[in-house]
């Protein structure tokens, strides 16, 4: 066992999983192997919160099959994560060819299961809960400038559609002094940015604390010395003036949110379980919009809920329309097996759903492209995440906003060693989904 694959699905925790997962790997001596070809061992880590993400990994892992009977029986095969959560030996059930199960509350047992899939001893480990929080295990970060760094893990909200409160158990909060030494860590080591996560991190601190303490949080990580701090997810039934307070005065909070509506119609947010109304979402954006007239906003959008009229739908965009989002990730709804919302009545049929969906699309791509547009001419610090994908001569950073930029520069090995570092462009093109820029003398 000397060299390891990750592959991950789904959500920035499991990204962050992911790298306690290298790390915990790379403690134990292994490193990393570029693709799955060269690896000894190759963990998946999965996500179950929609049908299509499910699909992929069966689909992936069993393509791995003819590796192993191709020539290399020594691959061992771990998943773990929320298909594993969900599933565990049901897993070795379908797919004999997998060789270690783990799920989310017990990332830290996986080198333990290696050694006893490698000596031939049952391998399959899930939890009901755990005392302890991945973040506390060794990490190795994707990208040496920027940390995931969970402040709460879990969630009981119960959405009615959602999968992750029954993979992730209950919300469990990290001590404010936990957060704070690994954030000036991260600092000592050249972290510019840093994102805070969890479920809901605006209601995070309630089960350890009593109270909300999401804001004295933002504070403290704003204070810290770190360039550029983002969190992710806000729930809007529980973000506070005290929290807007702070993205406002804090040079450091990125005037940047990620605020899942998930329908425009009340009928349909009531029947979610998001326990907020339409209403109460559009003050939010103006309160927001009034304490930081730029502020970058972000959603995730459901189409096609059971139930879900017309006239529901109707609501939707109309919210759209007048919210005006920098970005969103919009969804059609697809049944979790044990969420409430799988057992409802009046599906609504393909075809309508997407010419929803279609109609929802062509509004979020006019008001992506228009804050694209918002920002040509003007003059944006980035934070440079390295060479662009399709472009080598192109390095590719992000505004404070979050929004991808496109430099020219002269070759790919300049890009690659600016990576980390700030840079101030002039945006000169505007698209949809990105801008071009031209570096500042
Ligand atoms: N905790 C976060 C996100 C959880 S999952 C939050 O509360 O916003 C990410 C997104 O997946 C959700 O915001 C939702 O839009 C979508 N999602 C979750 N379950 C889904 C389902 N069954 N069908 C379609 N989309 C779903
Ligand atoms: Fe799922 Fe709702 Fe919890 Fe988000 S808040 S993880 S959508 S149950
Ligand atoms: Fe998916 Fe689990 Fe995240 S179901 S969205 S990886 S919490």
């Amino acid at each position: 066992m000397d060299r390891y694959h990750v592959i991950t699905f789904g959500c920035q925790m499991n990204k962050h999983d992911s790298e306690r997962i290298a790390g915990l790997l790379e403690a134990r001596g292994m490193s990393p192997a570029p693709s799955v070809e060269d690896a000894d061992v190759i963990v998946f880590n999965t996500c179950c919160v929609r049908e299509n993400a499910d699909d992929r990994l069966l689909g992936q892992v069993a393509s791995l099959k003819s590796l192993k009977t191709g020539g290399r029986p020594d691959v061992l095969i771990a998943v773990g994560g929320c298909i594993g959560q969900r599933d565990g030996a049901a897993i070795t059930e379908r797919l004999p060819h997998v060789d270690v199960v783990f799920g989310t509350h017990n990332i830290d047992a996986l080198p333990a299961l290696l050694d006893a899939a490698e000596e031939g001893r049952p391998a399959v480990q899930v939890l009901e809960g755990s005392e302890t929080f991945a973040s506390d295990l060794p990490s190795r970060r994707e990208q040496p400038w920027h940390a995931w760094v969970p402040i709460a893990v879990g969630c009981d909200n119960y959405c009615t559609y959602c999968i992750v409160p029954y993979v992730r158990g209950h919300e469990r909060s990290r001590p404010i002094e936990a957060i704070c030494a690994e954030v000036d860590r991260l600092v000592a080591d050249n972290v510019r940015e840093v994102t805070l996560l969890g479920q809901n991190v605006n209601s995070y601190g309630r089960d350890r604390y009593g109270a909300p303490r999401f804001a004295d949080v933002l504070d403290a990580v704003a204070r810290s010395g770190v360039d550029r701090v983002r969190f992710a997810t806000s729930h809007p039934k529980d973000l506070s003036d005290e929290v807007i307070a702070v993205m406002a005065e804090r040079p450091a909070v990125c005037e940047q949110l990620h605020l899942p509506v998930q329908s425009g119609s009340n009928a349909i947010l009531r029947a979610m379980n998001r326990r907020y109304t339409r209403e109460h979402y559009l003050d939010l954006v103006d309160r927001l919009r009034s304490a930081m007239p730029d502020i970058a906003l972000s959603t995730d959008v459901i189409v096609g809920f059971p139930g879900e009229t017309d006239e529901d739908f109707e609501q939707t965009l109309d919210l759209f329309r007048s919210v005006r989002y920098d970005q969103a990730f919009t969804f059609i709804y697809s049944p979790r097996e044990g969420t409430p919302a799988a057992t409802l009545p009046d599906p609504v049929p393909r075809s309508v759903i997407q010419e929803r969906f279609d109609r929802l699309v062509e509004i979020v791509q006019a008001s992506a492209h228009e804050a694209s547009r918002r920002l040509l001419g003007t003059n944006q610090r980035i934070l440079v995440e390295g060479a662009s994908k399709r472009d080598e001569r192109m390095l590719t950073g992000r505004t404070v906003s979050g929004r991808i930029v496109h430099v020219p520069v002269a070759d790919g090995s300049i890009a690659a060693e600016k990576a980390g570092e700030f840079v101030d462009v002039h945006i000169t093109d505007a698209q949809t989904w990105f801008l071009l820029g031209e570096p500042i003398a």
